[in-house]
C-alpha cells in the first residue's frame, strides 16, 4: 500500500463521499474494519523511531476520532432519512380514523319496538322453529286440505306426505304454545314466514309477528281496544285505521285491519293517502282451542298477525318491500334505532 502521511490522510476522511449506504460500508472497509488503514498504522507504531513515537500515535489517534466520528454521523444521517421515507405520508399527530359500529337494520328497530309496545301491556314473547309439519301450520289451524294456502304456488313444501313446510305464518308457535300452556296465555311471535309471493308489496321471505290472548271472558273489544293501543303507540294518536270484515279458518269472527298511509302514485310521482293492510285478527275458533286441549266452553281467544315490513314501510314511507333486502348501505344508514 501506497504510504501516505497523516495529514493527507486526514485529508481524504474529511473528503470522503459518506451519504449512501454503499459509501458507508466502503469506508468502513478501508479505514476501520481489521485489514484497514487505521489498524495497520497502530501496527507500524513499533517500527517508529522512540522520540517520534509520541508524536506519531497521537496523530494517528486524531486520525481515528476523525474517521470514527465521520462514520457515526454519516450511519445516523442514513437511517434516520430512512425512517422518514418508509413513514413518509404519515402523520402521527392526526386524528385516528373512526370506526364504523353499524346500525340495527330497520325491521330490526320495527321488531324490537312493536315487542316493546306488546310488552308494555303485558305479552310475553314467544319464538320457535321455521321449518313445521302440516299439524302446525294447517290442520290444528283448521286449514282445510283443499284450501289454497295448501297449493304448491302458495307454500314452500320441504317433504310431502308427511307435509313439512316452511310456516307460511307464525301461528305454529300459537298452536304450540297452545299445547303446551294453560290460559291464561298472551304472547307476541315475531319470525319469518315464506310464500311464494312476490312484488313491489310482498316477498316471499317475510317477517310476521302475531299476538295470541287467551282466557276467560276475552272479546272484540279487547281485540279492538289492544289493536288501537298498539297503532297509536307505534304511529302516533290520530292514525287512521279501519276494520274490514274477513275471514280466516282459524278465527271467527275474522277482520282485517288497513292504516292510511302516503302511497306514491307511480304515474304523477305524487303522494296520496291510500289504506295498507297490516293485518289479519279475529276472535280464535272454538275448534282451534279444542285441537290444543283448551276447554273452549271456559275461555275465549283473539289473535292478530302482522306484516312486519308492512309496519316499516308505513312508519318510514318505503314504497318497495324489495329495499330490506338489497342490503343497499345508502339505504340501511338512514334508519337509527335502540
Ligand atoms: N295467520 C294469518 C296470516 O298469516 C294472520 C292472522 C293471525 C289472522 C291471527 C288472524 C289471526 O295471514
Amino acid at each position: 500500500m501506497e504510504e501516505k502521511t497523516i495529514p493527507e490522510y486526514l485529508q481524504e476522511v474529511e473528503e470522503a463521499p459518506l451519504s449512501t449506504k454503499e459509501q458507508l460500508e466502503n469506508f468502513r472497509l478501508l479505514w476501520l474494519s481489521k485489514k484497514g488503514i487505521l489498524p495497520n498504522l497502530f501496527t507500524k507504531m513499533k517500527d517508529i523511531a522512540a522520540d517520534k513515537r509520541k508524536e506519531f500515535g497521537q496523530e494517528i489517534n486524531r486520525l481515528k476520532e476523525l474517521a470514527e466520528q465521520k462514520f457515526e454521523a454519516a450511519r445516523e444521517h442514513i437511517e434516520t432519512s430512512a425512517i422518514k421515507t418508509k413513514n413518509a405520508g404519515l402523520d402521527i399527530s392526526l386524528d385516528g380514523m373512526p370506526i364504523n359500529t353499524g346500525s340495527l337494520h330497520p325491521l330490526t328497530i320495527i321488531r324490537n319496538r312493536m315487542v316493546d309496545i306488546f310488552a308494555g301491556i303485558g305479552f310475553t314473547v314467544a319464538e320457535d322453529v321455521d321449518i313445521v309439519d302440516d299439524w302446525h301450520n294447517f290442520t290444528a289451524l283448521n286449514i282445510p286440505t283443499d284450501h289454497p294456502a295448501r297449493d304448491m304456488a302458495d307454500t314452500f313444501f320441504i317433504s310431502q306426505n308427511p307435509d313439512i313446510v316452511l310456516r307460511t305464518h307464525t301461528s305454529p308457535v300459537q298452536i304450540k304454545l297452545m299445547e303446551t300452556q294453560q290460559p291464561p296465555i298472551r304472547s307476541v311471535m315475531p319470525g319469518r314466514v315464506y310464500r311464494k309471493d312476490s312484488d313491489a308489496t310482498h316477498s316471499p321471505n317475510f317477517h310476521q309477528m302475531e299476538g295470541l290472548y287467551v282466557d276467560e271472558g276475552v272479546s272484540f273489544s279487547d281485540l279492538k281496544q289492544t289493536l288501537f293501543y298498539f297503532v297509536e303507540e307505534m304511529f302516533g294518536e290520530g292514525t287512521e285505521i279501519r276494520f274490514r270484515p274477513s275471514y280466516f279458518p282459524f278465527t271467527e269472527v275474522s277482520a282485517e285491519m288497513d292504516i292510511l298511509w302516503k302511497k306514491v302514485n307511480s304515474q304523477t310521482g305524487k303522494e296520496e293517502p291510500a289504506w295498507l293492510e297490516v293485518l289479519g285478527c279475529g276472535m280464535v275458533d272454538p275448534n282451534v282451542l279444542e285441537n290444543c286441549g283448551i276447554d273452549s266452553n271456559r275461555y275465549t281467544g283473539f289473535a292478530f298477525g302482522m306484516g312486519i315490513e308492512r309496519i316499516a314501510m308505513v312508519k318510514y314511507n318505503i314504497q318497495d318491500i324489495r329495499l330490506f333486502y338489497e342490503n343497499d348501505l345508502r339505504f340501511l344508514r338512514q334508519f337509527v334505532g335502540e
